[in-house]
C-alpha cells in the first residue's frame, strides 16, 4: 500500500482499538493516529495532534502522509452532547463536512463515519428495529447522526464519494474507556465489579439496549471498509446488531464469575435518553450485503471482558 490511512479521534474508546487492529493489518507507518488529545498510552509514533474542525490542519496532515482513507471518529457522544448541544452540533457536523469535502475534491478516496442507534427515537419500533423505519431522534447527538447519515448518502449520490457507515450499538471493551455515552454503564459495571464488587447503575434495571463487544465492532468496521464498493448498497448507515441486555441481566452474568458482586440502581438524566432508543436491532441488510455476523453473546463477552480486564486494572494500579 503506498498511501496511508488516517484515524481522527484515535485516542477515544473506538479509536484506540481500531488503530491497533488496522496497524496489525497494514503496518504502523501506514496508519496515522490523530486526535485533539494525546493518547493515554503516550505512544506518539505516527500520531498527529489535530483539531478536526481546523480544515487547514487536516489538509496538511493528509498531504504530509499521503492519506487516502479517513476513519472519522471525533464526536461528542449522547450524554456529553446534551450538556452542550450547540457545540455537539458544531463538532459532529463540521467534522463530517471537512472530511466529506476532501473526498468530494478527490484528495482522499474513502471515508468511514460511524452513526449510532441514537438515530432512532421514541416513535421508532423498539424490538428488532429495521433498517428503514420511523426516525425521530430526541437527542442532539441522535439528530446530528441522523443528519450526518443523510449527508453521507447525498455525497455518495451527488459526488460519488465512497463513504461507508455503521449504526454502532453501545460498545464494550477492556482496552479503552468510553467517552460520555448513555451505554457507558455497560463498561463501568465491569470496572466496578472487579475493583469494588459493587456498582450503582445510572439506568433502571430493566432498560434493554443494543450493545456489542468491541472485537465484533472493530471487525465489522474493517469488513465493511474492505467490501467491494458495488456491494455496499446502503450509503446512509447500516444497522448493526450484537447483543441486547438489561443492567439486571449483565449483572447476573457477572455474578456467575464474581458471586459477591452487587448492583443498585439510581437512574439519572441518561434514563430518558436510553428510553428513547431501540431495545434490539435487525441488521439483515448488513448480513445480506457483506455477510455480517456478530460472534459474541452476553456470556462469552462477559467471560472475555473479565479475563482481560483483571490484568489491565492490576497493571494500572502498579
Ligand atoms: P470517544 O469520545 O471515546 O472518542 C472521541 C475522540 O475524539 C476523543 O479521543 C476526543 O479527544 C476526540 N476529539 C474530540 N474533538 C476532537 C477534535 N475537534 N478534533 C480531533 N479529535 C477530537 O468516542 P468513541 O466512543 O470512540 O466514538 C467514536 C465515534 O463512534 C463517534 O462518532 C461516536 O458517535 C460513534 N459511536 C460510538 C459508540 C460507542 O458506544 N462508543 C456507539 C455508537 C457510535
Ligand atoms: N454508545 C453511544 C452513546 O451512548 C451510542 O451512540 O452515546
Amino acid at each position: 500500500m503506498n498511501h496511508s490511512i488516517l484515524v481522527v479521534g484515535s485516542s477515544g474508546q473506538i479509536g484506540t482499538e481500531l488503530v491497533e487492529e488496522l496497524r496489525k493489518i497494514y503496518g504502523n507507518s501506514k496508519v496515522i493516529a490523530s486526535d485533539i488529545s494525546k493518547p493515554s498510552n503516550s505512544n506518539l509514533e505516527f500520531f498527529e495532534e489535530l483539531d478536526i474542525l481546523n480544515k487547514e490542519q487536516l489538509l496538511n496532515v493528509v498531504k504530509k502522509h499521503n492519506v487516502k482513507e479517513v476513519y472519522l471518529l471525533a464526536a461528542l457522544l449522547s450524554a456529553t452532547a446534551e450538556k452542550n448541544p450547540k457545540f455537539a452540533w458544531e463538532l459532529n457536523m463540521n467534522s463530517l463536512f471537512n472530511v466529506l469535502d476532501l473526498a468530494k475534491d478527490k484528495i482522499i478516496n474513502k471515508v468511514f463515519w460511524p452513526s449510532s442507534i441514537a438515530v432512532f427515537g421514541p416513535t421508532t419500533p423498539k424490538i428488532e428495529t429495521p433498517q428503514l423505519t420511523i426516525m425521530e431522534p430526541s437527542t442532539v447527538y441522535g439528530i446530528s447522526k441522523q443528519v450526518g447519515e443523510r449527508w453521507c448518502e447525498y455525497y455518495f449520490n451527488k459526488y460519488n464519494v465512497d463513504v461507508r457507515s455503521l449504526r454502532y450499538p453501545g460498545l464494550i471493551g477492556y482496552k479503552s474507556s468510553p467517552g460520555g455515552g448513555t451505554t457507558d454503564y455497560a463498561v463501568d459495571i465491569f470496572h466496578h465489579a472487579i475493583k469494588r464488587g459493587a456498582y450503582e447503575c445510572f439506568l433502571q434495571k430493566n432498560t434493554a439496549l443494543p450493545m456489542m463487544y468491541m472485537p465484533d465492532a472493530i471487525r465489522a468496521t474493517i469488513e465493511l471498509m474492505n467490501t467491494p464498493s458495488e456491494n455496499v448498497k446502503i450509503r446512509s448507515s447500516y444497522n448493526l446488531s450484537g447483543i441486547s441486555f438489561t443492567p439486571e441481566e449483565i449483572a447476573e452474568e457477572i455474578k456467575k464469575i464474581i458471586p459477591s458482586f452487587s448492583i443498585s440502581y439510581k437512574p439519572d438524566f441518561r434514563q430518558q435518553i436510553a428510553d428513547s432508543w431501540p431495545q434490539s436491532i435487525n441488521d439483515s441488510e448488513a448480513n445480506r450485503d457483506w455477510n455480517w455476523q456478530a460472534k459474541y453473546n452476553l456470556k462469552t463477552m462477559t467471560e472475555d471482558m473479565i479475563k482481560n480486564l483483571v490484568p489491565v486494572l492490576k497493571q494500572n494500579k502498579n
